[in-house]
Protein backbone atom coordinates (compact mmCIF):
# COMPACT_ATOMS: atom_id res chain seq x y z
CA UNK A 1 0.00 0.00 0.00
CA UNK A 2 1.18 3.30 -0.68
CA UNK A 3 1.89 5.53 1.94
CA UNK A 4 -0.20 9.01 2.03
CA UNK A 5 2.64 11.51 0.99
CA UNK A 6 4.60 8.77 -0.79
CA UNK A 7 7.05 11.18 -3.16
CA UNK A 8 6.07 14.30 -2.05
CA UNK A 9 9.37 16.92 -0.80
CA UNK A 10 9.11 18.54 2.89
CA UNK A 11 10.66 21.40 4.48
CA UNK A 12 10.31 21.41 8.25
CA UNK A 13 11.81 25.14 9.24
CA UNK A 14 12.31 25.09 13.12
CA UNK A 15 12.93 21.11 13.21
CA UNK A 16 15.95 20.22 15.44
CA UNK A 17 13.72 19.83 18.80
CA UNK A 18 9.98 19.44 20.08
CA UNK A 19 7.46 19.78 17.75
CA UNK A 20 9.30 20.47 14.22
CA UNK A 21 11.33 17.16 14.81
CA UNK A 22 8.40 15.22 15.60
CA UNK A 23 6.39 15.90 12.63
CA UNK A 24 9.79 16.12 10.32
CA UNK A 25 9.82 12.10 11.54
CA UNK A 26 5.64 11.95 10.98
CA UNK A 27 6.13 13.20 7.03
CA UNK A 28 8.75 10.46 6.45
CA UNK A 29 7.06 8.16 8.23
CA UNK A 30 4.00 8.91 5.42
CA UNK A 31 6.25 8.72 2.83
CA UNK A 32 8.07 12.00 2.22
CA UNK A 33 11.63 13.66 1.59
CA UNK A 34 12.24 15.89 4.39
CA UNK A 35 14.55 18.55 4.94
CA UNK A 36 15.54 19.74 8.00
CA UNK A 37 16.40 23.31 8.82
CA UNK A 38 17.07 24.76 12.01
CA UNK A 39 19.61 27.41 13.64
CA UNK A 40 20.78 23.84 15.79
CA UNK A 41 22.49 22.40 12.78
CA UNK A 42 23.56 19.09 15.02
CA UNK A 43 20.42 18.39 16.78
CA UNK A 44 18.73 18.76 13.22
CA UNK A 45 21.54 16.09 11.53
CA UNK A 46 20.89 14.11 14.11
CA UNK A 47 16.92 14.28 13.46
CA UNK A 48 17.68 13.67 9.89
CA UNK A 49 19.66 10.49 10.69
CA UNK A 50 17.27 8.72 12.47
CA UNK A 51 14.59 9.08 9.53
CA UNK A 52 17.13 7.57 7.48
CA UNK A 53 18.09 4.69 9.75
CA UNK A 54 14.48 4.25 9.56
CA UNK A 55 14.60 4.19 5.86
CA UNK A 56 12.97 7.83 5.09
CA UNK A 57 14.69 10.33 3.23
CA UNK A 58 16.27 13.21 4.69
CA UNK A 59 19.07 15.51 4.82
CA UNK A 60 19.47 18.97 7.41
CA UNK A 61 20.66 22.58 7.05
CA UNK A 62 21.45 25.40 8.73
CA UNK A 63 19.45 28.47 9.06
CA UNK A 64 18.61 31.29 10.89
CA UNK A 65 14.91 32.51 9.62
CA UNK A 66 15.80 36.04 10.27
CA UNK A 67 18.04 35.91 7.23
CA UNK A 68 15.93 36.25 4.24
CA UNK A 69 18.64 34.72 1.88
CA UNK A 70 18.74 31.70 4.53
CA UNK A 71 15.29 30.66 4.37
CA UNK A 72 15.14 31.20 0.54
CA UNK A 73 18.61 28.95 0.52
CA UNK A 74 16.71 26.30 2.51
CA UNK A 75 13.97 26.08 -0.09
CA UNK A 76 16.13 25.96 -3.38
CA UNK A 77 18.09 22.97 -1.74
CA UNK A 78 15.01 21.07 -1.27
CA UNK A 79 13.99 21.71 -5.34
CA UNK A 80 17.90 20.80 -6.23
CA UNK A 81 17.55 18.30 -4.42
CA UNK A 82 14.46 16.57 -5.12
CA UNK A 83 12.84 18.42 -8.20
CA UNK A 84 10.25 20.42 -6.34
CA UNK A 85 8.76 21.33 -3.00
CA UNK A 86 4.81 20.15 -1.83
CA UNK A 87 4.97 20.70 1.80
CA UNK A 88 6.10 23.28 4.04
CA UNK A 89 5.95 23.40 7.98
CA UNK A 90 7.12 26.69 9.47
CA UNK A 91 7.40 26.09 12.86
CA UNK A 92 10.68 28.08 14.04
CA UNK A 93 10.39 30.10 16.92
CA UNK A 94 12.34 31.82 19.63
CA UNK A 95 11.66 29.43 22.87
CA UNK A 96 14.10 31.36 24.82
CA UNK A 97 12.33 34.69 24.89
CA UNK A 98 9.16 33.49 26.25
CA UNK A 99 10.59 33.81 29.64
CA UNK A 100 11.01 37.59 29.38
CA UNK A 101 8.18 37.95 27.75
CA UNK A 102 5.86 40.17 30.26
CA UNK A 103 2.82 42.43 30.31
CA UNK A 104 2.67 45.38 27.92
CA UNK A 105 3.43 48.26 30.18
CA UNK A 106 6.82 46.06 30.71
CA UNK A 107 7.64 45.49 26.77
CA UNK A 108 11.15 46.72 25.63
CA UNK A 109 11.22 47.44 21.69
CA UNK A 110 14.32 45.22 22.15
CA UNK A 111 12.57 42.05 22.50
CA UNK A 112 9.57 42.76 20.63
CA UNK A 113 11.06 43.33 18.10
CA UNK A 114 13.61 39.81 18.17
CA UNK A 115 10.58 38.10 19.02
CA UNK A 116 8.38 39.45 15.78
CA UNK A 117 11.67 38.84 13.60
CA UNK A 118 12.06 35.11 14.41
CA UNK A 119 8.23 34.01 14.95
CA UNK A 120 6.32 36.08 12.03
CA UNK A 121 8.86 37.36 9.62
CA UNK A 122 10.54 34.10 9.54
CA UNK A 123 7.50 32.33 9.17
CA UNK A 124 6.27 35.03 6.47
CA UNK A 125 10.23 34.45 4.53
CA UNK A 126 9.11 30.60 4.75
CA UNK A 127 5.66 31.41 2.68
CA UNK A 128 7.14 33.98 0.36
CA UNK A 129 10.14 31.63 -0.90
CA UNK A 130 7.70 28.58 -0.48
CA UNK A 131 5.16 30.31 -2.88
CA UNK A 132 6.63 30.36 -5.97
CA UNK A 133 8.25 26.83 -5.47
CA UNK A 134 5.12 25.41 -4.78
CA UNK A 135 2.91 27.36 -8.07
CA UNK A 136 5.95 25.68 -10.14
CA UNK A 137 5.18 22.21 -9.07
CA UNK A 138 0.99 22.99 -9.82
CA UNK A 139 0.15 23.60 -6.00
CA UNK A 140 1.09 22.39 -1.99
CA UNK A 141 0.38 22.51 1.63
CA UNK A 142 2.16 25.51 3.78
CA UNK A 143 1.18 24.26 7.55
CA UNK A 144 2.20 27.81 9.59
CA UNK A 145 2.37 26.87 13.80
CA UNK A 146 0.79 29.33 15.64
CA UNK A 147 -0.46 28.87 19.21
CA UNK A 148 -3.10 29.28 21.65
CA UNK A 149 -1.70 32.41 23.12
CA UNK A 150 -2.35 33.99 19.50
CA UNK A 151 -6.12 33.60 20.62
CA UNK A 152 -6.33 34.47 24.00
CA UNK A 153 -5.24 37.00 26.39
CA UNK A 154 -2.85 36.02 28.76
CA UNK A 155 -1.19 38.30 31.71
CA UNK A 156 1.88 37.87 30.04
CA UNK A 157 3.55 36.93 26.21
CA UNK A 158 2.59 40.04 25.04
CA UNK A 159 4.91 39.58 22.11
CA UNK A 160 4.17 36.17 21.58
CA UNK A 161 0.93 36.36 21.92
CA UNK A 162 0.57 39.49 19.08
CA UNK A 163 3.06 37.21 16.76
CA UNK A 164 1.13 34.28 16.96
CA UNK A 165 -2.16 35.75 16.00
CA UNK A 166 -0.60 37.85 13.26
CA UNK A 167 0.60 34.61 12.07
CA UNK A 168 -3.06 33.60 12.01
CA UNK A 169 -3.83 36.24 9.87
CA UNK A 170 -0.63 35.50 7.27
CA UNK A 171 -2.39 32.18 7.24
CA UNK A 172 -5.42 33.08 5.84
CA UNK A 173 -3.40 35.98 3.61
CA UNK A 174 -1.83 32.89 1.84
CA UNK A 175 -4.75 31.28 1.78
CA UNK A 176 -6.88 33.69 -0.13
CA UNK A 177 -3.88 34.78 -2.01
CA UNK A 178 -2.82 31.49 -3.60
CA UNK A 179 -6.09 29.47 -3.18
CA UNK A 180 -6.83 29.20 -6.51
CA UNK A 181 -3.60 28.19 -7.92
CA UNK A 182 -3.93 25.11 -5.32
CA UNK A 183 -1.38 25.82 -2.71
CA UNK A 184 -3.63 25.35 0.97
CA UNK A 185 -2.44 27.41 3.56
CA UNK A 186 -3.70 26.62 7.48
CA UNK A 187 -2.38 26.74 10.80
CA UNK A 188 -1.81 24.58 13.52
CA UNK A 189 -2.77 25.76 17.12
CA UNK A 190 -0.87 23.93 19.82
CA UNK A 191 -2.00 23.71 23.31
CA UNK A 192 0.54 23.06 26.28
CA UNK A 193 2.49 20.71 24.78
CA UNK A 194 5.52 19.03 26.63
CA UNK A 195 8.74 19.25 25.13
CA UNK A 196 12.32 18.88 26.55
CA UNK A 197 13.67 22.31 26.90
CA UNK A 198 17.16 23.05 28.78
CA UNK A 199 17.17 23.09 32.55
CA UNK A 200 15.36 26.40 33.81
CA UNK A 201 13.38 26.73 30.61
CA UNK A 202 10.49 23.63 30.70
CA UNK A 203 7.26 24.30 32.33
CA UNK A 204 7.12 25.07 36.02
CA UNK A 205 5.06 23.21 39.03
CA UNK A 206 2.80 25.95 39.16
CA UNK A 207 2.35 25.88 35.22
CA UNK A 208 1.46 22.17 35.66
CA UNK A 209 -1.14 22.28 37.87
CA UNK A 210 -2.87 24.90 36.10
CA UNK A 211 -3.03 23.08 33.15
CA UNK A 212 -4.21 20.11 35.18
CA UNK A 213 -7.22 22.34 36.52
CA UNK A 214 -8.08 23.79 33.11
CA UNK A 215 -7.22 21.24 30.19
CA UNK A 216 -10.04 18.59 29.66
CA UNK A 217 -7.76 15.93 28.40
CA UNK A 218 -6.31 14.24 30.79
CA UNK A 219 -2.88 13.30 29.99
CA UNK A 220 -0.28 15.93 28.62
CA UNK A 221 -0.30 16.82 24.62
CA UNK A 222 3.47 15.53 23.27
CA UNK A 223 5.18 16.59 19.93
CA UNK A 224 3.21 13.69 17.89
CA UNK A 225 -0.28 14.92 18.53
CA UNK A 226 0.51 18.26 16.79
CA UNK A 227 2.65 16.53 14.24
CA UNK A 228 -0.02 14.23 13.56
CA UNK A 229 -2.21 16.95 12.74
CA UNK A 230 0.41 18.69 10.43
CA UNK A 231 0.67 15.60 8.66
CA UNK A 232 -3.46 15.63 7.86
CA UNK A 233 -2.91 19.44 6.67
CA UNK A 234 -0.29 18.24 4.47
CA UNK A 235 -1.53 15.62 2.80
CA UNK A 236 -4.53 15.45 0.25
CA UNK A 237 -7.27 14.21 3.20
CA UNK A 238 -7.21 17.80 3.77
CA UNK A 239 -7.48 18.94 0.27
CA UNK A 240 -10.33 21.00 1.16
CA UNK A 241 -9.24 22.27 4.02
CA UNK A 242 -7.48 26.19 3.81
CA UNK A 243 -7.07 29.11 5.67
CA UNK A 244 -8.13 26.92 9.23
CA UNK A 245 -6.41 27.04 12.30
CA UNK A 246 -6.44 23.78 13.61
CA UNK A 247 -6.25 23.80 17.04
CA UNK A 248 -4.70 21.08 19.02
CA UNK A 249 -4.75 21.55 22.63
CA UNK A 250 -6.73 18.71 24.83
CA UNK A 251 -9.90 21.17 25.00
CA UNK A 252 -6.91 24.13 26.90
CA UNK A 253 -9.48 26.61 25.04
CA UNK A 254 -12.71 25.00 24.32
CA UNK A 255 -13.95 25.44 28.19
CA UNK A 256 -16.07 28.17 29.99
CA UNK A 257 -14.32 30.13 32.10
CA UNK A 258 -16.38 28.75 34.69
CA UNK A 259 -14.78 25.23 33.94
CA UNK A 260 -11.48 25.16 36.41
CA UNK A 261 -13.68 26.09 39.43
CA UNK A 262 -16.11 23.41 38.69
CA UNK A 263 -13.48 20.91 38.61
CA UNK A 264 -11.92 22.37 41.93
CA UNK A 265 -15.23 22.22 43.86
N1 LIG B 1 5.44 23.56 23.27
C1 LIG B 1 4.31 24.23 23.39
O1 LIG B 1 3.61 24.12 24.41
C2 LIG B 1 3.84 25.12 22.26
C3 LIG B 1 2.54 25.65 22.37
C4 LIG B 1 2.06 26.45 21.35
C5 LIG B 1 2.85 26.71 20.25
N2 LIG B 1 4.10 26.20 20.18
C6 LIG B 1 4.88 26.51 18.97
O2 LIG B 1 5.41 25.32 18.44
C7 LIG B 1 6.60 25.61 17.72
C8 LIG B 1 7.70 24.68 18.16
O3 LIG B 1 7.96 24.91 19.53
P1 LIG B 1 8.47 23.78 20.52
O4 LIG B 1 7.64 23.90 21.74
O5 LIG B 1 8.56 22.47 19.83
O6 LIG B 1 9.90 24.36 20.92
P2 LIG B 1 11.38 24.04 20.42
O7 LIG B 1 12.25 25.07 21.05
O8 LIG B 1 11.69 22.61 20.68
O9 LIG B 1 11.30 24.26 18.85
C9 LIG B 1 11.63 25.46 18.22
C10 LIG B 1 12.66 25.16 17.13
O10 LIG B 1 12.91 26.37 16.41
C11 LIG B 1 14.32 26.51 16.27
N3 LIG B 1 14.65 27.92 16.13
C12 LIG B 1 14.62 28.88 17.08
N4 LIG B 1 15.02 30.06 16.55
C13 LIG B 1 15.31 29.81 15.24
C14 LIG B 1 15.78 30.64 14.17
N5 LIG B 1 16.05 31.93 14.35
N6 LIG B 1 15.95 30.07 12.95
C15 LIG B 1 15.69 28.74 12.77
N7 LIG B 1 15.27 27.92 13.74
C16 LIG B 1 15.08 28.45 14.96
C17 LIG B 1 14.90 25.91 17.54
O11 LIG B 1 16.27 25.58 17.40
C18 LIG B 1 14.00 24.70 17.73
O12 LIG B 1 14.49 23.58 17.04
C19 LIG B 1 6.88 27.08 17.93
O13 LIG B 1 6.41 27.82 16.82
C20 LIG B 1 6.06 27.41 19.17
O14 LIG B 1 5.70 28.78 19.21
C21 LIG B 1 4.61 25.41 21.14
Amino acid sequence: MREPLEGRVAVVIGSATGIGAATAAKLAERGARVLLADLALDAAQSRAREIIERGGQAFALQCDVVDESAVAGVIAAAVDRWGGLDILHNNAAAMQLVRGDGAVADATAEHWDETFAVNVRGQMFGCKHAIPAMLARGGGSIINTSSASGLLGDLGLSAYGAGKAAINQLTRAVAVQYGRQNIRCNAVIPGLIKVERPEGRGMTVEQRLSLREHQPAPFDGVPDDVASAVAFLAGDDARFVNGHLLVVDGGLTAHMPTYGDAMRS
